[in-house]
């Protein structure tokens, strides 16, 4: 006799990159343990009919802002993976941009714990890379990180910007880790010059926020760090790619074979400065939302490879601060963790992607880039089960007011969608059952560094490094 398992979700369609077929799902102990024919699996103490709705693996979004601690006010790590779990999204990566920056291990253990008492969903941390934790390196990595984050411009925050003398340092220290560095990359000084010259000139519209951060920053950030990558050997990852011309700059660093992967996210392949005039504050980000010519070579680039994934940038501020009248008071970011899987399943609908492709650019590749397949990102035996079910056929309107985060102000108010979540299931577990989030699932979320395992690393010049330059060893 054999004990039966957990849940068996039977009649839906699974959905992986290589095909959709229709099997049942059995899991047990928060894995899963088979896929095949509902006959041939053993029993369970709950099954799920998941007939007329597609399991996709639950959705890895690289790149949210939960905000906690520091400005609760915009989201907490409640709010924040309740959203994530109406999204489908499973696991999150949060930033540094919290109060205080995360930047020391202390910083970090505060925010492991936090996160561990509040999330629904699984999480992985990033720390700073930046002159305020170039000596703490190790003490982050031990005390648990997904990667590091390095903002080579200023955005929400304001955390300084390192030199590319310091980021050069920062890239040799961490190279022979093998963690990946993922980078804010756009220009400091380009931008500084030019938003104060607009200033000075009286521009304060929202397309000025566009003017003061032209695609250059990003071309020019994107082929520096990936020098420096090539020179150090460090991985890299290229947050929120924004214009078809830092394509170039990142598909020739892959020809030559730097370790660099990049995400974009939906506001860059669906929203175009077309739409300023109608959410004027509510659209400013960073990078800004640019000209249509851009959507086009963004899905391209899904499409071959050049760009590796989705992420949202889930950035979520108060409608107070997001409808200031002079954009350069505007905060900068809205709330996308919820609205991700629903805007790219309506690009399946309309044909612009595969749903195969789909939960390869939302789960596949941002476990495999993170060291965390084939444990999360994949629909296979021994796999955690991490499910996001939906109803490919469900049509909605999107509207502010009934997203989850705390944030109500985004740029995707009364859009049309096609594709909605019904059931977020995280190791097993049910966040979000028939539509509604299980809030006895508070808590539960854990941290996905310990399952990390980053491929061997490979540093470069370790003879040329700065530390090797300038240490005393009597040689
Ligand atoms: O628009 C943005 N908002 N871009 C960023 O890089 C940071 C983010 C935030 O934290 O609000
Ligand atoms: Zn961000």
């Amino acid at each position: 006799m054999h004990d039966k398992i957990d849940l068996l979700i039977i009649n839906g369609l699974v959905v992986t990159p290589q095909a959709s077929f229709e099997a049942a799902i059995a899991i047990t102990d928060g894995k899963i343990v088979a896929i095949g024919d509902a006959g041939c699996l053993p029993e369970a103490e709950e099954i799920l009919d998941a007939a007329g709705l597609a399991i996709l693996p639950g959705a890895i979004d690289v790149h949210v802002h939960f905000r906690d601690p520091g400005y609760t006010h915009k989201e907490d790590w409640e709010s924040g993976t309740a959203a994530a779990a109406y999204g489908g999204v499973t696991t999150v990566f949060d930033m540094p941009n919290t109060i205080p920056t995360v930047a020391t291990p202390d910083v970090l253990a505060q925010k492991h714990a936090i996160a561990a008492s509040k999330a629904h969903v699984d999480y992985g941390l990033y720390a700073v890379l930046g002159e305020e934790s170039i000596d703490h390196l190790e003490g982050l990595i031990e005390a648990g990180i997904i990667g590091f984050k390095c903002y080579m411009g200023n955005t929400f925050g304001r955390i300084p910007s390192p030199s590319t003398g310091a980021m050069l340092e920062l890239f040799e220290r961490v190279a022979p880790t093998g963690l990946r560095i993922s980078l804010h990359a756009e220009t400091n000084s380009v931008m500084e010059r030019r938003e104060t010259r607009l200033r000075a000139a009286g521009k304060n519209a929202p397309l000025d926020h566009l003017a003061s951060r032209p695609a250059v920053v990003a071309i020019e950030a994107v082929e520096r760090a990936a020098t420096l990558a090539e020179w150090t050997g460090a991985r890299i990852h290229v947050l929120h790619i924004s214009s078809k011309d830092e394509l170039r700059p990142l598909a020739e660093a892959k020809a030559r074979g730097v370790d660099v992967t990049g995400e974009t996210g939906p506001h860059y392949l669906m929203l175009s400065t077309d739409d300023y005039a109608r959410f004027k504050g509510r659209i400013r980000v960073n990078p800004p939302v640019r000209e249509p010519d851009n959507q086009q070579p963004l899905w391209a680039a899904l499409e071959s490879g050049v760009i590796d994934m989705i992420a949202t940038d889930h950035a979520p501020h108060s409608a107070e601060e997001k409808d200031r009248p002079v954009i350069w008071d505007v905060d900068c970011g809205f709330p996308g963790v919820e609205t991700q899987m629903p805007l790219m399943l309506t690009a399946v609908a309309e044909g612009r992607i595969s749903l195969n492709h789909y939960v390869k650019l939302s789960s596949e590749a941002p476990a495999k880039a993170f060291g965390l397949y084939p444990r999360k990102g994949a629909l296979l035996p021994g796999a955690d089960a991490d499910l996001a079910i939906v109803d490919l056929n469900a049509a909605w309107t999107i509207d502010d007011a009934e997203l989850h985060s705390r944030s109500k102000a985004s740029p995707w108010q009364g859009r049309d969608v096609k594709g909605r979540v019904i059931h977020t299931i995280v190791r097993g577990r049910f966040v979000l059952r028939d539509g509604s989030l299980q809030a006895e699932t508070r808590g539960t979320g854990r941290s996905v560094h310990a399952i990390q395992q980053m491929p061997a690393p490979r540093p470069r010049n370790v003879d040329k490094t700065l530390v090797a330059v300038t240490r005393n060893d009597g040689a």
